[in-house]
């Protein structure tokens, strides 16, 4: 298998990019991979994933094995409405937006190689599972990333319709990265102390402990609609640790800043008059 992303055979997909999660595909060394991959993560957890992350990891069920998607369905499905669709590596926008709309997770269903065991940059099946979906059972984090989809299918239009909004897909994407991907939080349940809830950082081995700890980058907090402009004027690298993170206080604040109008805080971006940067 190649290193070179997108990597995945996506002659397997059908015409909403998905796939049948090839569970014969894999080998008892993708099986290790994903054992090894979780044992040492889940280790790291305590004190540095968010209290709702760590108790809806068991959702995932054993570790032993990759997991089936159907079985995870059919624990996810009754608790949020939401279930996992297997992809062959990243898709278009437009079709992952839709997915996410419709309550459907799309995951990757092939795993890195031993010699990525610590980093990788495309997502993989152990970043999309392990990272994603303990949260899915959340109900108001679920609702939450229903919502993103909808509002990027939104934004997609806004930057294609009749009155062109430039850039609305892109400083959406920017949120998604701070939040979804890369967010902190002040954990209720841990006292307020700063945990991480973002799925790039529950997956990776060392920028879970650098992004809670570490002096090096700027945590900001994400409390306002001033804070979420300067969120989505943030431009981000894909293949190092954030030097920026964004703090919220809680589910509900990322519901809160996201429920109204965005189109005039893209517009807002677009006429350069936020004191963002
Ligand atoms: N409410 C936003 C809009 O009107 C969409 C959105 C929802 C964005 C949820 C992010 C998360 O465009
Ligand atoms: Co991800």
């Amino acid at each position: 298998m190649g290193a070179t992303p997108p990597r995945g055979d996506y002659s397997r997909a059908g015409s909403d990019h998905t796939c049948a999660q090839d569970y014969a595909a894999y080998t008892e060394a993708h099986h290790g991979t994903y054992r090894r991959l979780y044992a040492r993560q889940s280790a790291l957890l305590p004190g540095l994933a968010c209290s709702a992350f760590i108790d809806a990891l068991p959702h995932l069920g054993a570790s032993d094995t990759i997991p089936r998607f159907e079985d995870i369905n059919a624990r996810l499905f009754p608790a949020t409405g939401w279930q996992l669709v297997g992809v062959p590596g990243l898709i278009p926008e437009v079709p992952f937006f839709s997915l996410l709309a419709a309550r459907k997770f799309p995951v990757t269903d092939w795993i890195r190689t031993p010699d990525e065991f610590d980093y990788i940059v495309e997502p993989d099946l152990f970043h999309d599972l392990f990272g994603h979906v303990p949260l899915l059972f959340e109900p108001r984090y679920a609702d939450h990333i229903q919502a993103y989809g909808e509002g990027a299918l939104k934004a997609h239009a806004l930057e294609h319709g009749p009155h062109p909004v430039p850039g609305a897909v892109e400083m959406l994407s920017r949120l998604y990265w701070y939040t979804i991907e890369f967010g902190l939080m002040r954990d209720e349940r841990s006292g307020g102390q700063m945990r991480a809830y973002g799925a790039g950082l529950l997956s990776s081995p060392g920028e879970l402990a650098y992004c809670v700890q570490s002096d090096e980058p700027q945590r900001t907090p994400l409390r306002d609609t001033a804070d979420l402009l300067r969120c989505m004027a943030s431009s981000y690298k894909i293949d190092s640790y954030q030097q920026q993170y964004f703090v919220i206080d809680r589910f509900d604040t990322l519901r809160a800043l996201t429920e109204p109008d965005f189109k005039p805080l893209y517009q807002t971006l677009n006429t350069g008059h936020s004191q963002a940067g």
